[in-house]
């Protein structure tokens, strides 16, 4: 109730202003309040992790890990920060966010801006509290496709004394021919690159964060199986999937479907759903995978589950539904 009040102010600024004034309200909010146990349910170990509960914030939403500790003590079991990029960089011309409200969807070319690893670096060190983040990493737009490893490494090293997991993002449709680096030619000599010098830093740092892929929903099935079957012989800790869709078939009756960009929200939940059945068949039971796209209830999380996710994570709905449902979600997935 109290959030269809403030969603129907929100919603009456531009998308970005809205997204800004939401995450002054959470940082705010994490200085107040502590984090909350959660009801003293036992820890849920996955990725060699503790985690509070099953509900993650997905990457994005808190590019520049400004409220952490807030969305943390929203009831988020994890909060996954970035995309971050070696260099910092604007991102794309405003605007750059348009919500599809009938559908429950936003379609997004932010590409990736953000302040810069080193800065969301600091940030990550001076936090307060305790409770699990991921950082997901990308490249700069101005590096070129042929030295995109250089910039994973980058980010890479720089997050890593600081991350409980590190996610590579090559799903976004918003960096040019960043989506390429998902074929397997190009994807098994990178993520094995990565994963060697993780294995190096884990040494230097006698700390571990594992390192997980982030899926595009637009892969065909069969593209699907064939990278999951080379990324688990890596192997690669885990597989988030998925990112946003250039598919706009289940919103081509609106106007703004027009807009470039990556689809979210309710009408991506069906692909999602399917793309984690047939990654949880192609890696057997043993691989997390954290589903996300397009959950927006209880139900839907838990059809997620089902499908095979371990961990599930939310943006669009939040912006639709509250912050209400992160503690629905997590109950029911407890
Ligand atoms: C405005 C916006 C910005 C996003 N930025 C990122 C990003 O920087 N990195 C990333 O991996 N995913 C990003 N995403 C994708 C989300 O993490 C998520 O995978 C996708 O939105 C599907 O989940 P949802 O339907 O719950 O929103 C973004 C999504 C939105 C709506």
């Amino acid at each position: 109730m109290l959030y269809r009040i403030a969603r129907s102010a929100l919603f009456h600024l531009p998308p970005e202003k809205a997204h800004a004034l939401t995450l002054d309200a959470v940082r705010w909010r994490g200085r107040i309040l502590p984090a909350t146990k959660q009801g003293g349910a036992p820890a849920l170990q996955a990725l060699g992790l503790s985690f509070g509960n099953r509900v993650g914030l997905a990457a994005g939403f808190d590019k520049n890990a400004v409220a952490v500790d807030g969305w943390l003590s929203l009831g988020f079991g994890h909060v996954e920060v970035g995309t971050v990029t070696p260099k910092p960089q604007p991102g794309n011309p405003q605007p750059r966010v348009f919500r599809l409200v009938r559908s429950e969807a936003i379609i997004n070319r932010m590409g990736f801006p953000n302040d810069g690893a080193e800065r969301v670096v600091a940030r990550l060190r001076a936090r307060r509290g305790s409770g699990i983040v991921g950082v997901n990493i990308g490249k700069n737009a101005a590096t070129p496709l042929d030295r995109a490893v250089d910039d994973y490494l980058s980010c890479l090293r720089a997050v890593f004394p600081v991350a409980d997991y590190v996610t590579v993002n090559v799903s976004s449709p918003n960096t040019t021919g960043l989506r390429s680096l998902q074929d397997t030619e190009q994807l098994v000599p990178l993520l094995s690159r990565l994963m060697e010098e993780s294995q190096a830093l884990e040494r230097r740092h006698s700390r571990r964060a594992p390192l997980l892929v982030k899926l595009s929903p637009d892969l065909a099935d069969a593209e699907l199986r064939k990278i999951a079957a080379a990324v688990s012989s890596i192997p690669v800790a885990g597989i988030i999937a998925t990112n946003t869709t250039i598919s706009r078939e289940a919103v081509a009756d609106q106007p703004l479907a027009r807009e470039t960009g990556g689809l979210s929200g309710r009408p991506l939940f069906a692909r999602s759903c399917a793309a984690v059945r047939v990654l949880r068949e192609t890696v057997g039971p043993a691989m997390p995978i954290i589903g996300v796209g397009g959950v927006a209830s209880a139900a839907d999380a838990r059809a997620l589950r089902q499908a095979g996710a371990d961990l599930v994570q939310l943006y669009t709905a939040l912006v639709y539904r509250g912050p209400g449902l992160v503690r629905e979600i997590a109950r029911a997935l407890s």
